[in-house]
């Protein structure tokens, strides 16, 4: 399994007033090359079981084993490491920082790695080209549209070539014919081997074409809807 959470419980706040059990016991196992959705309402634990599996932060307790590695066991810099190599998070509301260009967009996770500008070039324009955007790649980020915006995100995503790409609410903010883009783009994903886990409760996500798995996420329990 390319997945494997066992167990897993994450209490934010532990010990003071505040605490937080944002997951509870939560099993699941996700094979290489599968597309699932998490799906359950506001507070129920979605974006805190994708910042476990993105490799954020490792559990409270519970065994969480990401693409061979086990989180607990490794120290933050080695977390870091293999999220960089292993995850592409596209965030809700995409995160793109609007005054930088859409270039500099797309190579800002490859800063930390201290490649050269022809290197991060070399990676980024097959991306740009691919999702359209080339032509924008030196306007400010606030200034293009919703939906090339949208595949900022994806390109942004890509830049490290990971085998797994996390979304969080991905169409929360778009009109149903860039979700319908979105998601032809998430398929595509799909048939290249990657691994897409997608938190949503847009029918459009869950419902999509090449979802193979629906987990419903409720009070931070975690269940194996029908799809
Ligand atoms: N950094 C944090 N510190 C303390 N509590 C947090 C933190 N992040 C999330 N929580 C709490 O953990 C629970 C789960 O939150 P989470 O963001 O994972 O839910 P979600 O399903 O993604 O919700 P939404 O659909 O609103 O995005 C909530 O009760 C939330 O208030
Ligand atoms: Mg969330």
């Amino acid at each position: 399994m390319l997945i494997e959470l066992e167990n897993i419980v994450k209490i934010y706040n532990q010990g003071r007033v505040n605490e937080v059990t944002a997951l509870d016991k939560v099993e699941m196992a996700v094979e290489a090359g599968a597309m699932v959705c998490l799906k359950g309402p506001s507070g129920s634990g979605k974006s805190t079981l994708l910042a476990i599996i993105g490799c954020i932060y490792p559990p409270t307790s519970g065994r969480a084993v990401i693409a061979g590695r086990q989180l607990a066991r490794l120290p933050d810099r080695f977390l870091t490491m293999h999220r960089r190599r292993t995850i592409g998070f596209i965030f809700q509301r995409f995160n793109i920082l609007p005054r930088i260009s859409v270039f500099e967009n797309v190579v800002l996770p490859l800063l930390p790695l201290g490649m050269s500008p022809k290197e991060r070039r070399a990676l980024a324009e097959p991306l740009l080209e691919r999702y359209g955007i080339a032509h924008r790649r030196n306007f400010p980020a606030g200034e293009i549209s919703g939906g090339e915006l949208q595949r900022v995100a994806i390109a942004r995503a890509l830049i490290n070539d990971p085998p797994i790409i996390l979304a969080d609410e991905p169409t929360a903010h778009l009109d149903s014919r860039l979700s319908r883009d979105f998601l032809a783009d998430m398929l595509a994903l799909k048939e290249e081997g990657r691994t897409i886990i997608m938190a949503s409760h847009d029918p459009l996500v869950t419902e999509a074409a090449g979802v193979d798995r629906v987990y419903g996420v409720h009070d931070g329990r975690v269940t194996k809807d029908a799809c």
